[in-house]
Order: structure tokens, then sequence, then C-alpha cells
């Protein structure tokens, strides 16, 4: 049976039918979501009911899988193995975090509007995020769709970003919320990367802003001005008709393009409700942006 498609608009977002993502895709069925994500950049499956080794195969059909960047940052051990995000309110016993813990202040970044590993080399593809626990109220996750966003840029504006290249960072963006002291570790696995603010997407041809809060330069400008422009371009680009809102069910898996979409997690009360979601990312290519590179530290292996 072909897989149905539930367009949330008409250009993004989409619900899935009749998949099972704990088996095997078959030639036909993986293709015909490949074209629904390139066409959608958000896929929401829901219904699925996946172990932690079926979510990592369903992913890996969408490249290869990167290693949480919690690798770096933690020192107490993982819940769960290292090519899961853990995105959970949880330590690694399963309690909930306290208001003060490092993780959840450091989880933080999760709020402000971002797309997932631009600031590592490779970058982040396509993120598979799934619920086993949701929060009974709050807690949703909003997506924006930067290639409407471009499209609904005024000429000249796109005309001064063509050719501009952003520095990405995790230090850039956990530095918007206040933490300032790095680690030599974490200053090298978070080395800044070189970035476009304009990228085209091959397989849909579509041109699309490349904006996250995980910016703090760009080449050629002063900090000031580049501060006041991320924030002017993510206040564009998050107007509300670009804006899908995910109310989370259990059981839930949603998909989406990190070349070209931005997201972030509501408010919840996070020291009352468990919210269990876990997510796996898989990485673009090296050689997208056309700059020489190293691969960076928590990047996934080609
Ligand atoms: C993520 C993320 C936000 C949320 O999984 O990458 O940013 O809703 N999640 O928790
Ligand atoms: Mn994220």
């Amino acid at each position: 049976m072909p897989i149905s498609i539930f367009p949330v608009t008409p250009r993004f977002a989409a619900e899935i039918g009749d998949i099972e993502l704990s088996q095997p895709l078959d030639a036909a069925t993986l293709e015909a979501t490949r074209d629904a994500f390139a066409t959608f950049g958000v896929l929401v499956f829901p219904a699925q009911n996946l172990t932690v080794q079926q979510h990592l195969a369903f992913a890996r059909n969408f490249g290869p899988l990167e290693v949480t960047v919690q690798r770096a940052l933690r020192t107490e051990k993982l819940r769960v193995p290292e090519q899961i995000a853990d995105i959970a309110n949880m330590d690694a016993e399963g309690s909930l975090w306290k208001k003060e813990s490092r993780l959840r202040l450091f989880q933080m970044g999760n709020r402000l509007w971002h797309t997932d590993s631009s600031f590592k080399a490779p970058s982040g593809y396509a993120s598979m995020l799934y619920a086993r626990s949701v929060a009974p109220i709050g807690g949703h996750t909003e997506f924006a769709d930067m290639r409407a966003a471009c499209d609904a840029l005024p000429a000249a504006t796109k005309a001064r970003l063509q050719g501009l290249i952003a520095e990405h960072s995790l230090m850039y963006s956990r530095r918007r919320l206040g933490f300032t002291e790095f680690t030599a570790e974490e200053k090298v696995a978070f080395a800044p990367v070189r970035r476009p603010l304009l990228r085209r997407i091959p397989e849909s041809g579509r041109e699309t802003l490349y904006i996250a809060s995980h910016i703090g330069r760009i080449e050629g400008m002063p900090d000031s001005e580049t501060e006041a422009l991320v924030a002017e371009l993510v206040a564009h680009a998050t107007q509300r008709q670009f804006v899908y809102t995910h109310r989370w069910r259990v059981g839930d898996l949603v998909m989406w393009d990190n070349r070209c979409t931005l997201h972030r997690g509501t408010e919840y009360e996070d020291t009352r409700w468990p919210r269990d979601l876990q997510r796996a990312t898989t990485s673009d290519r090296l050689d997208v942006f056309g700059v020489a590179e190293k691969k960076s530290a928590l990047a996934a292996d080609y």
C-alpha cells in the first residue's frame, strides 16, 4: 500500500500515514518518503512504535548518523546510545532534572530558534525526533519554513545577503544564554564553521535562508551589526505564516530538514512532567558548501 500524505499547508509540513517505521522500508516507500520530505521539509509520522535500534535504522536511510554533542558536554553517563540526542528532561537514571542542573540550563538552547548541527562539519541534514512520553500541556515544537521566508524577503535584502558567510558555533548560542565558560575540549569540538546565509537545496531547487541562534559572526561585519541582522532575519523568518506548531502525542516521530527549517521547543513545566523525546540526526555532505574544511570532532563518519 502506498503511503498517505496529508499536507498541513501546500508546501510546508505533512502528516504521513500507512507506513510502519519499525520495519525496513522498500525502495518505493523510501522514494515516496524522500519526495515528500523534499517538498514539505517537515514530516509527521503518528502512532509509531519504535525501539531505539529501529529508530536508528530508520534514520540511517537519510545518511550517516551523528554522535550527540552531549558526549562532549556531559560528564555523567548517557541515558541513551551516543547516536541519539537525548532531548528528555531526565538524568541518566531517569529522574527529572533539577531547576539548577547544568544539563537543564544547557538544553535551554532548544528554546531558541535554531537548526540542528549547523555548527558541525559536515552540518546536520535530517533530524528524526521520537516521543516516548509527553507533557500534558506545553512542550510543543515549532518549525519555520526558511524557503518560504527566503522567497518573501525584499529583493534588496536578498541582494545584500548574497555571498555573506556566517560563523556558526554551539558556543555562540550558549553565550546567548549566559554561558561563557568552555573547556579546552569544548572549544575544539565547537570551533566555528563557515556557512553561507543563503543556499539552494538540490532536491527541490529552492533557495533558502540558512540561519540559527548558532551564528555569532558574519565575515566582514561588525559584531553588533551581525547581532542586529541575525535578530531581524530570525524575526522575519518566524512570522506565523511560516510556522507549523507540532503538539506531541506519544508515538509521534517528526522529521525535519535542517538545511531549510528552523525549530524551537516551547515552554512546559519541566521539573514536574516527564517529557521523553529522543532524536537521531544525520549529516549533510562535507563538500556541500564548496569550502575546504576538516570534519568536526562530533561529525558523522563518512
Ligand atoms: C531538538 C529540539 C526542541 C524540543 O530535538 O533538536 O530542538 O521541542 N527539540 O524539545
Ligand atoms: Mn534542535
